[in-house]
């Protein structure tokens, strides 16, 4: 029965192009993706240092996670991946982490643990925005989340963790730009004054904007379009409307982090491109110029109001994330990345022919710890030095009928060229002594 009779249709692109992969996403492989593991190995190891727990949620989930009739974003109204198997259940490619994570928090009760409540979180993101350079469609975010507990110092412990873990990787072409959207009633009161200032220009807006007029005027100091618009530049500032409260929380945020000693700039026009935040929002930025338009390293900030928006009890949030693109990306720049792959420590050239010795001996060099490749069919000896010289192998090791007879193997040093037999039970201790010397001379 054919799928047509099945009554099913399916329609095969036939150009190359379907055998490609979808723009804005990539292969990731060797040195990137070592270099990769290395600044999430690095996260993970940050993410012991303060007491946070490693969470995996779904890369799908419900469409009603992300997506929300008053938000403004252009992430919610514009780049998520959401399809329908059924045109009923919509189901979303994670746009970012921390939504997932709340609907996680609430789901499992995680509320009832000690506060503060401590997640985080490595993963592929997706939105469909304008792939260049730093902005992809599939990307990586490294990201926290702190739930629980809102007090200036836990602002100043997030933000100095994704500070401190930048510098220990050695980035340090950035600056903190620092925020705060007051609490609910500034807020309001804000939103009402930009609402006014805004409507007279009204005419002058772009067509987001003027959607975001009533739903979230704060959106329009970072719009793309508008943002470095005169009118825009001179609207309104947030701290001429922020509570006493809100001001207080804020400076005892800054405070903290000049204790701790990580700098920073204020930026009243810094909003964030998401709807959630609440008080503090900040942004690290890379002031070098490989990093070109996508400069933001990471960004987070407050939410107190998400978890009870999304069905859970009253608990406040805070976190950020990372674009590990963007992370490596500037790394690169500030030749902060070695792209050496690990040399072989030892290459075995195999003159035996339909014999698994040689596979044998590799195999008691990997379960000592050696790295070991070896040729499996029949080449010249010449080709095979070749292939242990573009391996850059340590040492080479010799594998023929009269080494088998005698329980023995040929060692060459490579950067000696001095050539030795050895007893196959002696190899391992010939090795760790040669390895020994070297990382003694090192
Ligand atoms: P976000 O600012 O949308 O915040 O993204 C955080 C970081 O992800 C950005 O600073 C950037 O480095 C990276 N990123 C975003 N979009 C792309 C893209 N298309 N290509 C490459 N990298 C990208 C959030 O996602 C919030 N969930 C952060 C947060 C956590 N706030 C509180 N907790």
């Amino acid at each position: 029965m054919t799928s047509l009779e099945k009554g099913r249709f399916y329609i095969f692109r036939e150009d190359k192009m379907a055998l490609q992969t979808i723009k804005g996403t990539y292969d990731v492989y060797g040195d990137r993706l070592r270099q990769a593991e290395m600044v999430e190995t690095l996260f993970k190891h940050f993410m012991d240092l303060y007491g946070y727990t490693m969470m995996r949620t779904p890369i799908i989930e419900n469409r009603d996670v992300f997506y929300d009739k008053s938000d403004t974003s252009d992430m919610v109204t514009k780049e998520m991946y959401s399809f329908s198997l059924n045109s009923k259940d919509y189901i979303t490619l994670r746009p970012e982490g921390t939504r997932g994570v709340v609907r996680s928090l609430i789901e499992h009760k995680l509320y009832s643990l000690e506060m503060p409540i401590k997640l985080s979180y490595i993963g592929s993101m997706f939105r469909h925005e304008r792939p260049q350079k730093g902005r992809q469609r599939e990307f990586t975010q490294l990201g926290v989340e702190n739930f629980g507990e809102k007090n200036p110092l836990v602002d100043a412990e997030v933000i100095a963790m994704g500070y401190f873990y930048l510098k220990t990787l050695g980035v340090d072409d950035i600056v903190v730009y620092l925020n705060t959207l007051g609490d609910e009633a500034s807020r309001s009161q804000y939103s009402k004054a930009l609402e006014s200032y805004f409507k007279s220009y009204e005419e002058d807006l772009c067509e987001d904007c003027k959607r975001r007029l009533s739903l979230n005027p704060l959106r329009i100091l970072d719009c793309k379009i508008d943002g470095a618009k005169d009118f825009v530049l001179n609207a309104p500032k947030m701290q001429d409307y922020l509570s006493e409260e809100s001001k207080v929380y804020f400076e005892k945020v800054l405070k903290a982090l000049d204790e701790l000693g990580v700098p920073y700039k204020v930026n009243d026009r810094l909003v964030r491109g998401l709807d959630y935040y609440t008080d503090t929002v900040f942004e690290v930025v890379s002031l070098n110029e490989a990093s070109g338009s996508q400069s933001t390293i990471f960004g987070g900030g407050r939410y107190d109001k998400l978890v009870e928006k999304m069905g859970g009890p009253k608990l406040s949030g805070i976190g950020f994330a990372i674009g590990e693109e963007r992370l490596l990306i500037l790394m690169e720049a500030l030749g902060l990345l070695d792209d050496e792959t690990r040399a072989l420590d030892a290459y075995i050239i195999n003159m035996l022919e339909d014999d698994p010795y040689a596979l044998k001996v590799a195999e008691v060099l990997r379960h000592n710890g050696f790295m070991v490749k070896l040729n499996y069919y029949k080449r010249s000896m010449k080709s095979q030095f070749k292939s242990a010289d573009r391996e850059k192998a340590k040492f080479v090791i010799i594998i023929a009928e009269s080494e088998k007879a005698k329980n023995e193997i040929s060692i060459k040093d490579q950067s000696t060229a001095l050539q030795e037999s050895v007893k196959l039970e002696d190899l391992c201790a010939y090795l760790d002594e040669k390895f020994k010397g070297e990382n003694e001379d090192a």
